[in-house]
C-alpha cells in the first residue's frame, strides 16, 4: 500500500498537510507533531511587508467551529525567509508557502522573492481584499483570478496552487479561471464570511464585524465545493474545510481531492494530523485501496 501522492510534480509522502494560518510555520506545533510525518507543511500567509492585522477581538467560538478576522498578520517576506524557511528545512517534509497581498504587485513581489528559496510549492490566498477592485476579494471575480494567476505563473519558479474562496455563487467558474490562468493546482475552501453578535455587550463579537467561519460546521459545504471543482477542472485539488478526523479527510478525497489540509482542528487537538494520516492508511487497508490516487474522485 502506498500513501505517496504527486501534486503538480511534487511528491508528498502522504496526502496530509495543514491549513494555512492554523499551524504557524510548524515550530509552535513541533512538541506535539513530528513534522517529518506530514506530507507537507503549509505556512501562514506572508506578504511583501509586515502586516499588523486587524484590531482585537479577532477570534470567536461558534457552533461547530470558530470565526476569525486576524487580518493576515504576518512578519513580511524578509524575516520569513530568514527565520521560517530555514526552520522548516530541518524536516523531511514539503514546504508550501502561503502568499497574500492587497494588489497584484504585492503578490508578485513575494513570488519573486521566493524564486530562489528552497521551498516546494506556493499557495496564493486570493481571499485577500483587492485595493484595485473596491476591496472585493480577488477570488470573487473570475477575470481577476485568471489575470492574477497568469501574472504569477510568468515569474514563479515553483508550482502554484491558487486557493479559492467559497464566498462566490459558482465555484466552478473560479476554479476554471485559475486553470485557464495556468495554475498547477487549486486548494479550497478558505473560510465562509459570517457574523456573530455579543448580545450582552450589544456589539459585534469581532472588532472587524465580520469574520471567516471554519471548523466542522463548514465541512459539508467544502465537500460539495471540492466535488463541483473536481468535475470542472483537470488540475489537482487540495481539499480543506472542517476536517477533524480521518473520515472527514477520506470524504474529501472520494469527492475529488488529491490531498487534504487540516486547519481549525489543530487548535483543539494539536496532534490531530497524525490521527488523520493513520486513519487514512487503515481505511485504505480495510477497503483494499493500493494507492491514494485510486481513491481520488472515486465517488461520482
Ligand atoms: C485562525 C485562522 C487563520 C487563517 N489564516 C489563513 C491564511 O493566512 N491564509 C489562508 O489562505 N487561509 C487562512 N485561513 C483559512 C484556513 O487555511 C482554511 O482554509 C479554513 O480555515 C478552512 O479549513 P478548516 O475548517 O479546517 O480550518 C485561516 C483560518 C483560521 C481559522
Amino acid at each position: 500500500m502506498d500513501m505517496k501522492v504527486n501534486i503538480a510534480g511534487v511528491e508528498w509522502k502522504n496526502p496530509v498537510t495543514v491549513a494555512s494560518g492554523t499551524f504557524g510555520s510548524g515550530e509552535e506545533f513541533s512538541d506535539f507533531v513530528d513534522l517529518n510525518r506530514l506530507g507537507a507543511v503549509t505556512t501562514k500567509g506572508v506578504a511583501n511587508v509586515p502586516w499588523s492585522g486587524n484590531p482585537t477581538p479577532r477570534v470567536a467560538e461558534v457552533y461547530g467551529g470558530m470565526m476569525n478576522a486576524i487580518g493576515l498578520q504576518n512578519p513580511g517576506i524578509e524575516l520569513f525567509c530568514q527565520r521560517d524557511i530555514p526552520y522548516l528545512k530541518q524536516f523531511d517534509t514539503k514546504i508550501i508557502v502561503n502568499v497574500c497581498g492587497h494588489a497584484p504587485e504585492e503578490y508578485l513581489a513575494v513570488v519573486e522573492r521566493l524564486a530562489d528559496e528552497p521551498i516546494d510549492m506556493m499557495e496564493i490566498n486570493i481571499s485577500c481584499p483587492n485595493v484595485n477592485a473596491g476591496f472585493l476579494a480577488f477570488g470573487q471575480d473570475a477575470g481577476h483570478v485568471e489575470e492574477l494567476t497568469a501574472q504569477i505563473k510568468k515569474i514563479a519558479k515553483q508550482p502554484v496552487i491558487m486557493k479559492l474562496t467559497p464566498n462566490v455563487t459558482d465555484i466552478t467558474e473560479i476554479a476554471k479561471a485559475a486553470e485557464a490562468g495556468g495554475a498547477d493546482a487549486i486548494s479550497l475552501i478558505n473560510t465562509l464570511t459570517g457574523m456573530k453578535i455579543d448580545i450582552n455587550r450589544r456589539t459585534f463579537a469581532l472588532a472587524n464585524k465580520t469574520g471567516g467561519v471554519s471548523g466542522p460546521a463548514v465541512h459539508p459545504i467544502a465537500v460539495r465545493m471540492v466535488y463541483q471543482a473536481a468535475q470542472a477542472v483537470n488540475i489537482p485539488i487540495i481539499g480543506m474545510g472542517g476536517i477533524a478526523t480521518a473520515e472527514d479527510a477520506i470524504e474529501m478525497i472520494l469527492a475529488g481531492a488529491s490531498a487534504v489540509s487540516v486547519g481549525t482542528a489543530n487548535f483543539h487537538d494539536p496532534a490531530v494530523t497524525l490521527k488523520v494520516i493513520d486513519g487514512i492508511e487503515k481505511y485504505m487497508e480495510k477497503q483494499g485501496f493500493e494507492t491514494v490516487k485510486d481513491m481520488v474522485g472515486a465517488v461520482r
